[in-house]
């Protein structure tokens, strides 16, 4: 028998209000004071344990210690997530899903999304020419909105963009704001599921023909472990799990531009554009600039760790923001560096903005390598296809709100075509 180690605690009735308070350091912050890489406290009126670094990620992505049933907090369910969808499968269930999901990212899918990109941007900057200013957040999630469409098979009107990059956008700025923010978040859910499910059923009544590789076809006609057609309420949510993460990438793409415009000396070396250098600057982007602050699972069956008793069914959260700055695995967290990554050996565990272990039987981000690429085309194209001004404005972003911005979303000035 190993020796039996206590998890240190904190006190308190509830601590959620203080993730409100710590924000995206609130298991960081813990990490130091307790100077342990697991801690209890007690969150949404219940006891949680908390896991920062690369040992304990290995830990949360072992599939026999935890599971996601259960895990996700209602208030999430009802706009980022929805239900039933990928993320709150188990077994045999979820690596039946999850192939789905990653069918859609061989090579030829991710230079198609690339190529929309790229052609996206090209046709809004052109119009941009002739506007006294733009507001890089709301046109990134516009051209998105298109790109995501266009690459599911999606049908959208030129008149449709708008409200569908509205609605996409209120699915993840909603997801940890209360009030009148969280309600237009559950609206925009349900019509957004709406919109969907009526394309479900075109496409199973034969109303819409679309080539069958597109993701609107393939996830209308996917059936599950057991062979049985999916929901159509099922497939929207599905559906949302590609158009709503694509869409969200505004918020990167935005760190971006403040990473070009706040460290010029690393943005001089992308003009080359050579693709290493890109990938570099877009992985510090991801590690660097805060998304999501942790993920959820919960305790399959008590097991022990290193001495430390995990009990069944008990709620815990993985620190993303946390590992990627974490110090006992990154030098200088908290400078920006992408020359850190040429030697980075590509540890599925101590970088994890998007999840981290394995994509097919772990619950890592379905997206992640087509987050990287429409981050770097996008990134190459900011800083060789266009040339702008940044009038003054409040480039700050904070460090407690979900998902965190550019206070000004980067407003942009006098947009020239490079030639
Ligand atoms: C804005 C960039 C993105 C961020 C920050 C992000 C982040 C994440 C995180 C943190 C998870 C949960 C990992 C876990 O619980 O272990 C996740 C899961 C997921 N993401 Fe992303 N993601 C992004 C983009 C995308 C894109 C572009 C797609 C699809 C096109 C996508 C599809 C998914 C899916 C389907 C899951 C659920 C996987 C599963 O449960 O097995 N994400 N993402």
């Amino acid at each position: 028998m190993g020796e039996e180690n206590r998890i240190p605690k904190e006190e308190g009735l509830d601590n959620s209000l203080k993730i409100l308070k710590d924000g995206y350091r609130f298991i960081l912050n813990r990490q130091h004071r307790f100077q342990s890489n697991v801690l209890e406290t007690r969150l949404l009126g219940e006891k949680a344990i908390c896991l920062t670094g690369k040992e304990t990620a290995k830990l949360f992505y072992d599939n026999d210690k935890f599971k996601r049933s259960g895990a996700a907090p209602k208030k999430a369910q009802k706009t980022l997530f929805g239900v039933g969808g990928v993320q709150g499968l188990d077994g045999e269930a979820h690596h039946h899903r999850k192939a789905l999901f990653m069918s859609l990212m061989d090579k030829k899918d991710l230079q198609q999304i690339v190529d929309l990109t790229r052609k996206q941007w090209e046709s809004s900057s052109v119009k941009w020419q002739s506007e006294k200013s733009v507001e890089l957040y709301e046109e990134s999630k516009k051209i998105l909105t298109q790109v995501a469409c266009d690459w599911t098979g999606v049908p959208l009107k030129k008149s449709e963009v708008d409200k569908r990059a509205e609605q996409l956008g209120d699915l993840f700025e909603s997801a940890a704001s209360l009030g009148i923010k969280h309600l237009k978040g559950r609206k925009s859910r349900v019509a957004a599921e709406k919109w969907l499910e009526d394309l479900v059923e075109k496409v199973r009544e034969d109303e819409i023909s679309l080539p069958e590789d597109r993701a609107l076809y393939t996830f209308s006609w996917h059936k599950d472990h057991e062979g049985k057609l999916l929901d159509k309420s099922v497939v929207a949510v599905e559906l949302l799990n590609l158009l709503r993460p694509i869409v969200a990438i505004s918020v990167y793409i935005c760190f971006s531009a403040l990473a070009v415009h706040q460290f010029p000396e690393e943005s001089n070396k992308l003009k080359t554009g050579e693709d290493e250098r890109l990938q570099r600057f877009v992985q510090e982007v991801r590690r660097y600039y805060p998304f999501f602050p942790f993920t959820v699972a919960r305790v399959k069956e008590d097991f022990n760790w290193e001495g430390y008793t995990f009990e069944k069914d008990t709620l815990t959260l993985l620190d993303l923001y946390g590992t990627n700055h974490h110090p006992d695995f990154w030098e200088n967290p908290d400078r920006f560096e992408p020359d850190r990554f040429k030697t980075w050996d590509g540890s599925p565990f101590d970088f994890i903005p998007q999840g981290g272990g394995e994509f097919d039987i772990g619950h890592r981000c379905a997206g992640e390598w087509i987050t990287i690429d429409i981050m770097k085309v996008s990134l190459d194209y900011l800083v060789n296809s266009i040339s702008y001004d940044l009038p003054k404005q409040d480039l700050s972003f904070s460090m407690t709100e979900m998902p965190s911005l550019p206070e000004s979303r980067i407003i942009m000035e006098n947009i020239r075509l490079n030639a």
